[in-house]
């Protein structure tokens, strides 16, 4: 008899208060996780009170949220179909497990939320409910429902009294978080369609970018960023710098078909500034701090991690024992990168670890006294020993 409601003070999860209340005969507890979503949280608690929920907690999860799901994330270089930094998959486990906790502390016996039938979102809210309490119920209203359009919506609201504000304006559906902005719909549903540059909200154009490249170094700790430009500072925090810098420089625009989990294909645009810096940055460091088989298994573990988090799968043992794997890969990705933001790009302009495997006197093109160049024979011969066999087996078929 009490639900509690993944809010977010849009035009759907406002309908779906009266909606909750008209058809189930419930108490509706609005739930609003702040991920640094931003200006969106204003105004919420007289926005749902007003929608006739008798409570709404708004907890502020950022530093949970970098701490605990996108350090994980970046550590295990998990990108998604080659583009997507997975900035909404990766919060809905999150959002998630905090719904389960709050219906646990209200008493409630459901958890609702607003994705639709035909998005990975809904696969993902509803995932992680059932590992973590399989015995609360979900409310998904939009497979209900009869709202089929923004302007039912709009109409349900209306009759309702139901205060819908700036929300009309949008084309687009967004989301958006410390990590990344996304947006889909609108004028994206033809994937011919270039976006407009008035869509985009936290990067310039590469076009309005500064003609002088911005150089900052990021200093890691066992895989995870601690420094600015040598200024040691909360993960957040440093998120939140690197997406002003990178916003500033055109960084970390996609524009991608991908494939949802629920088969169709859909077209999405992402801007990750902050993020988009600290993979290139990270990786930089893996590349000089781990070995090669290392380096080379944790690129096959890194596309099974992002398959994992697109497809909700994070609270499952299999994320749970590659974290571990990652993790202990981590303990050398200590050390400094320093690079250069110029219109888009990001230039890697130097990098240094005291973990480092590089060395200069094996490397060199100039005298050693470390590598001795005849062993080289030998290990290519035996190396090249099945090409060998290979090759001397068609040319006998050839000449009998
Ligand atoms: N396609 C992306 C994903 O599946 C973004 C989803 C955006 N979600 C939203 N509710 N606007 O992760
Ligand atoms: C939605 O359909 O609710 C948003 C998009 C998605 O979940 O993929």
């Amino acid at each position: 008899k009490k639900v509690v409601l993944a809010y977010s003070g849009g035009l759907d999860t406002s309908v779906i208060v009266p909606w909750l209340i008209e058809n189930y005969g419930c108490e509706v507890v609005c739930y609003t996780a702040d991920i640094g979503q931003g200006e969106e949280l204003s105004g919420l608690p007289a926005k749902a009170k007003a929608s006739g929920a008798s409570k709404i907690y708004i907890e502020d999860l950022k530093e949970e949220f970098a701490r605990d799901y996108l350090m994980p994330l970046l550590k295990s270089g998990a990108i998604y179909e080659r583009k997507y930094l997975l900035g909404t998959s990766i919060a809905r486990p999150l959002i998630a497990y905090h719904l389960v906790k709050t219906a646990h502390k209200e008493g409630a016996d459901a958890i609702a939320h607003g994705c639709t039938g035909k998005g990975n979102d809904q696969v993902r809210f509803e995932l992680t409910a059932m590992a973590l309490d399989p015995r609360l119920k979900v409310i998904a209203p939009w497979r209900e429902w009869n709202i089929r359009s923004r302007e039912d919506a709009l109409a349900y609201a209306q009759s309702h009294n139901i205060p819908v504000s700036s929300t009309l304006k949008s084309i687009y559906s967004r989301d958006k978080n410390l990590w990344h902005l996304s947006h889909e719909g609108g004028l994206l549903e033809d994937p011919w369609n270039e976006p407009e540059e008035s869509m985009y909200q936290m990067s310039n154009s590469p076009l309005n970018a500064p003609d002088q490249p911005e150089t900052i170094t990021l200093d890691f700790e066992k895989g995870i960023p601690s420094r600015l430009n040598g200024n040691k500072m909360p993960i957040h925090e440093l998120i939140v710098a690197l997406n002003e810098i990178g916003g500033k420089h055109a960084i970390g625009r996609v524009d991608l078909v991908e494939n949802r989990l629920v088969g169709m294909k859909s077209h999405g645009v992402y801007e990750t500034p902050g993020g988009t810096i600290l993979l290139a940055a990270h990786q930089e460091l893996e590349g000089l701090c781990l070995d090669r088989d290392t380096l080379h298994f944790k690129e096959i573990i890194a596309h099974r991690y992002a398959e994992l988090v697109y497809n909700g799968q994070w609270f499952t043992p299999l994320r749970e024992a590659l974290d571990e794997f990652i993790n202990k890969t981590q303990e050398t990705v200590t050390g400094t990168v320093k690079l250069k933001l110029y219109k888009g790009n990001i230039i890697v302009a130097g990098r240094t670890s005291p973990e480092s495997l590089y060395r200069e006197d094996f490397a060199t093109f100039g005298q050693d006294d470390v590598y001795n160049q005849k062993d080289a024979q030998g290990f290519i011969t035996l190396f090249g020993l099945p090409m060998k066999v290979q090759a001397l087996r068609k040319i006998h078929k050839k000449q009998p």
